[in-house]
């Protein structure tokens, strides 16, 4: 029960174990990992040896040799693989708290706020496996919500708009609940996938997925440039016809043809999420308008086309790739406040 679950609360994690970034949060320290949620493994006689976590890890993807695999344990926002999530997590645990302990850490973790029962068990699990002495799970909405500094304990309508890499949610909180939240399984890899698709199909092009983001990042836009130029740049991969290295330029303009239908499944659902409001708080998202977070959140030009979709005032959050771990951190923090945010265990 709850009681004081927290008298050592100096020893809790707050983690959030994204599809492209874990994330681990101390009361009173911040956020104090932040690395990309990937794992390589060597398989060995039916063994598994962690050859690298996180960054390093990140790495090797796509230039792995036979016997080296670099697993992302969150596939779409929930467990894919869960031996190699738990693996993430005790990984986490051990490098963000110091010295020798007797009892594991209390955890709180953000879960996906469609998240089946059986997800959610995996997900309680993987962090029991990973060496916790409590769960608490918190939906991700609610805790990106707290991150981003939205009052979701009062009495009014707070909406926001949490785009990952593998899960674009909505949801709208007030008095400390979640009014509603939708979810889609496209966000910022699906953006990735398409400019790698886009490539092939009109250059001709193959390239990895770390050269589709970088693509991303440096070129990438939720509309077209307003003059016709926009961006360029020079992109390595191979032909796909003569097999050999291969150079295009690039401008804007193309990569947000590329990506037009990613952007526009992310418009479409808040689009739909606007007609499910209650009137009572409509009123207030008319005024207040939306928050938009997660990495994917920073899209150049996205918070101008939803915006521009949903007549709404649209706010990008300074620490759009750190809300999640934020709320759920704060949350934690100060349970008289928040107690109601997490599922009791
Ligand atoms: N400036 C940027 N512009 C566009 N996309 C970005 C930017 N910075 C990060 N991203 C993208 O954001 C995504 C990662 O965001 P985030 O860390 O919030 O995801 P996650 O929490 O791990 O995923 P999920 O919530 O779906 O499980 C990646 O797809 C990354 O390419
Ligand atoms: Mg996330």
């Amino acid at each position: 029960m709850w009681g004081n679950p927290f008298g050592d609360l100096h020893d809790a994690i707050a983690i959030d174990l994204g599809t492209a970034n874990i994330l681990a949060y101390r009361q009173g320290r911040g956020v104090v990992l932040n690395e990309p949620s990937v794992v390589a493994i060597a398989d060995e006689e039916g063994t598994h040896k962690i050859l690298a976590v996180g960054q390093e890890a990140k790495r090797m993807v796509g230039r792995t040799p036979g016997n080296i695999r670099a697993i992302r344990p969150m596939q779409e926002g929930v467990i894919a693989d869960f031996q190699v999530a738990a693996l993430l997590i005790e990984y986490v645990i051990r490098k963000v708290r110091n010295g020798r302990h007797l009892r594991g850490p209390y955890i709180a973790i953000s879960i996906p706020s469609g998240s089946t029962p059986v997800e959610r068990k995996a997900i309680r699990e993987a962090a029991e496996a990973a060496g916790a002495r409590k769960v608490f799970l918190i939906d991700e909405p609610m805790a990106a919500a707290i991150g981003a500094g939205l009052p979701v304990t009062e009495p009014c309508g707070s909406m926001v708009v949490d785009i990952g890499g593998g899960t674009t949610e909505t949801a709208v909180l007030s008095l400390g609940g979640t009014v509603f939240s939708q979810s889609i399984r496209i966000a910022g890899d699906a953006i990735d996938t398409a400019i790698t698709a886009y490539l092939r199909r009109e250059h001709r092009l193959l390239i990895g997925d770390e050269t589709a983001e970088r693509i991303k990042l440096t070129v990438g836009a939720a509309h077209l440039p307003d003059d016709d130029e926009g961006a360029a740049m020079v992109i390595r991969g191979r032909d796909i016809a003569e097999g050999v290295p291969h150079e295009v330029l690039i401008g804007e303009a193309e990569i947000a043809i590329a990506i037009a239908e990613q952007v526009t499944a992310v418009v479409d659902l808040v689009r739909s999420s606007l007609e499910v409001i209650p009137p009572e708080l409509a009123a207030d998202i008319m005024d207040r308008g939306l928050v938009l977070t997660g990495g994917g959140g920073l899209l150049r030009g996205l918070d101008r086309v939803l915006a521009y979709s949903s007549h709404l005032p649209v706010v990008v959050s300074d620490t759009a790739l750190e809300d999640v771990a934020r709320g759920a951190g704060r949350a934690l923090g100060d349970l008289s406040l928040y107690r109601f945010a997490f599922e009791d265990a």
